[in-house]
């Protein structure tokens, strides 16, 4: 069956990496800016194949379009899939598979670089000596090595995480209610329930899936329960933050450092360029206002590595599907 797919929110570089990936699969491809939603969907009509990424609209009412219009497999080139509908997709017999995992490195790293900038206050010193100014008052960091990191999530992103916090020199605690990993604890990692990980963490880190049990698992009480002037950083999905409760927490100097990649309402702002226009979102805004506050726009999976693989891995998902031996589905 010839394969026709569409892949919703591509930009430049996305065209490319899945350009270059199909040169071995030889599908035809359309590449659409907008974002799937409800108005967009029927974009996809004749496409056998759906491609959306991370704040694409893929609830009931999407899928309802996309099966009217033929589609019958949803191919995310992301590794979450809390914005899909999994039971509407299985009513209406459309398969959803996805990337589980591309480049572990490239969310660890990332998250990494967040620690290492906000403790070390690069973002400053960058704008600082630009400007002629080379004081050091404000700037002061902390030794990573001795201070205890808490991982929340130790999948496959948690654990090259904590390799690489390991690396200098930090006690690693960890929390997942899975099987802990054998890697983690042979490097020195100690498995707590949450309430003991944050207690004594100085540096808390989010890899855990949004899910309804991980909704808000960091909220105004959680913030509360961690030392005073507490590092927390978030690669995972916004929704595991309530993030109304962190701006309370930073101003009082609970929260000493916030290092986001992604963001709870980050929908339709994330991924865009807004900077011609007034930023609506008060809380985001007031985050952005904080000098030990750090917001990246979801590019922890953004290397030259990761995007290739999520080609390559994404059009090895349709082969498979599509030669009935389906692989890396997330229902059925
Ligand atoms: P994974 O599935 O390998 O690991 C997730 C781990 O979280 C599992 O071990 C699971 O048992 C654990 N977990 C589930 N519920 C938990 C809870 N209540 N408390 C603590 N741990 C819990 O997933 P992977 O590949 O490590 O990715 C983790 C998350 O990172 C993804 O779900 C995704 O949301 C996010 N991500 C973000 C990216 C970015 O660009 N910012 C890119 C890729 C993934």
């Amino acid at each position: 069956m010839p394969i026709s797919m569409i892949v919703f929110s591509s930009r430049q570089y996305d065209r490319d990496v899945f350009t270059e990936a199909n040169a071995t699969f030889g599908y035809t491809l359309q590449f659409q800016e907008s974002q799937l939603d409800a108005q967009t969907a029927v974009l996809a009509h004749g496409c056998n194949v759906v491609c959306p990424f991370v704040n694409d609209v893929v609830d009931e009412a999407v899928l309802g379009t996309l099966r009217d219009g033929g589609t019958q497999l949803v191919a995310l080139r992301s590794a979450g899939f809390n914005h899909v509908d999994l039971d509407a997709a299985k009513r209406f017999g459309i398969g959803v598979v996805r990337v589980p995992a591309y480049s572990p490195y490239a969310v660890a790293e990332h998250a990494a670089g967040l620690i290492l900038t906000l403790n070390r206050k690069l973002h400053r010193a960058y704008a600082r000596t630009r400007d002629g100014d080379f004081s050091l008052n404000g700037l002061l960091g902390f030794d990573l090595h001795g201070k205890t990191l808490g991982i929340i999530g130790t999948g496959v992103i948690g654990r090259v995480f904590g390799k690489i916090m390991a690396g200098f020199g930090m006690t690693l605690l960890a929390h997942d209610p899975g099987p802990p990993a054998s890697d983690l604890i042979e490097a020195g990692a100690r498995y707590l329930p949450l309430e003991a990980l944050l207690a004594q963490s100085d540096i808390v880190s989010l890899h855990c899936p949004l899910l309804p049990s991980t909704y808000h698992l960091i909220d105004a009480a959680a913030l509360a329960q961690m030392k005073r002037g507490v590092m927390l950083i978030n690669t995972g999905r916004g929704g595991l933050i309530d993030s109304s409760a962190l701006v309370d927490a930073l101003k009082s100097g609970q929260l000493g450092h916030l290092g986001l990649d992604v963001y709870e309402e980050e929908g339709g702002l994330f991924f865009e360029d807004h900077s011609n226009h007034l930023l609506q979102d008060d809380v985001l805004a007031r985050l952005l206002s904080f000098p030990n506050v750090i917001v990246t726009s979801h590019q922890a999976f953004f290397t030259r590595e990761a995007l290739s693989e999520i080609a390559n891995t994404t059009l090895g998902n349709v082969k498979a599907w599509f030669d009935g031996s389906p692989r890396n589905q997330t229902h059925f």
